[in-house]
This record gives structure tokens, C-alpha cells and sequence, in this order.
């Protein structure tokens, strides 16, 4: 089982995201990676400041380098959670067929009580803003982690 991250610089959000879901599977039998949709951070480490909310809760992403999503990752991934409904529409607009498109998720609604559609973009807020995608990220990557297991055994 396959599962891409995708936000939109794939420095903030994705490569948080990838970490989280990372730690609570079994790396055996699942792969997790992340992407950006625009070009602006190819090749770069992750924000220091998910680095350093990543690091606080034991998680190291300092190993990602930015790349940004291709259509082959339809193919590639199985499920594809985009953070925020704008990464939403632009993979829904990427997508060829009906299997691309039924592979596309708001990440948020794997939430219970969905507090918000959108992982809040931190890029232009403070240590604040990566503590609350932290902590969101966190908890909606529990369930996720949860259903991708009791689907798995
Ligand atoms: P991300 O955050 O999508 O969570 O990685 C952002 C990173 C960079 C920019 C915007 C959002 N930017 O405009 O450069």
C-alpha cells in the first residue's frame, strides 16, 4: 500500500504529514511519500521549523528534499491526500481517469469531527501555526494509520 502527501510547496505541511504517517506504520508493508504541486522548493530541505515541531515529538524528516508531484504518482501511489482543498482541485484537475480521481483525498476528512477542510498553510505564521498543523496532522494520521491496517489484515 502506497500513500503521497501532497501540499504546496512540499517543505511545510506534506513532508510533516509523511513523517507522522510514516511512524505509526510498519515501513514492511507501507510506503509513504510527499510532493508539492508547484515547483517553488525542488530539492529542499523541509522548513526548519516542521524540522524542529518533527524532532520535538521523536520524528526525523531532516532526510526529505522537496520534489514536486507528477502524473506518474497516479500510478505510483494508491491514495494521494492533499492537505488543503486548493492541492485538492489541482490534482482533481491532474487526474485522467476515474481510478486517478477516486485516489484524490482532503486529507481533513479522515478526520471525526472535522474541525476545519483545510490543513492550514504555516509558511507566512509562526512556531503557532506548525504546532497546530502538528497537532492536526497527528491526530487525523491516527485514524488514517488505524483504517489502513484493519484494511491490511
Ligand atoms: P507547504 O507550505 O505547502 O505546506 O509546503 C508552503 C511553502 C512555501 C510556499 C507556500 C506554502 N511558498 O509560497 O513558497
Amino acid at each position: 500500500m502506497k500513500i503521497l502527501m501532497v501540499c504546496l510547496g512540499n517543505i511545510c505541511r506534506s513532508p510533516l504529514a509523511e513523517g507522522i504517517l510514516k511512524s505509526k506504520l510498519s515501513p514492511d508493508m507501507f510506503v509513504v511519500d510527499s510532493a508539492g504541486t508547484s515547483n517553488y522548493h525542488i530539492g529542499q530541505f523541509p522548513d526548519s521549523r516542521s524540522i524542529q515541531i518533527a524532532k520535538r515529538h521523536t520524528i526525523d524528516i531532516s532526510n526529505q528534499r522537496g520534489r514536486q508531484f507528477k502524473i506518474s504518482d497516479f500510478d505510483t501511489y494508491d491514495v494521494i491526500y492533499a492537505m488543503d482543498t486548493s492541492n485538492y482541485q489541482y490534482l482533481k484537475g491532474k487526474a485522467r481517469t476515474n481510478v486517478d480521481q477516486n485516489k484524490i483525498k482532503l486529507i481533513l476528512t479522515e478526520m471525526d469531527n472535522m474541525p476545519t477542510r483545510d490543513v492550514p498553510d504555516p509558511y507566512y505564521s509562526g512556531v503557532d501555526g506548525f504546532l497546530e498543523v502538528f497537532e492536526l496532522l497527528d491526530v487525523v494520521c491516527d485514524n488514517i494509520a488505524a483504517k489502513l491496517i484493519s484494511n491490511n489484515t
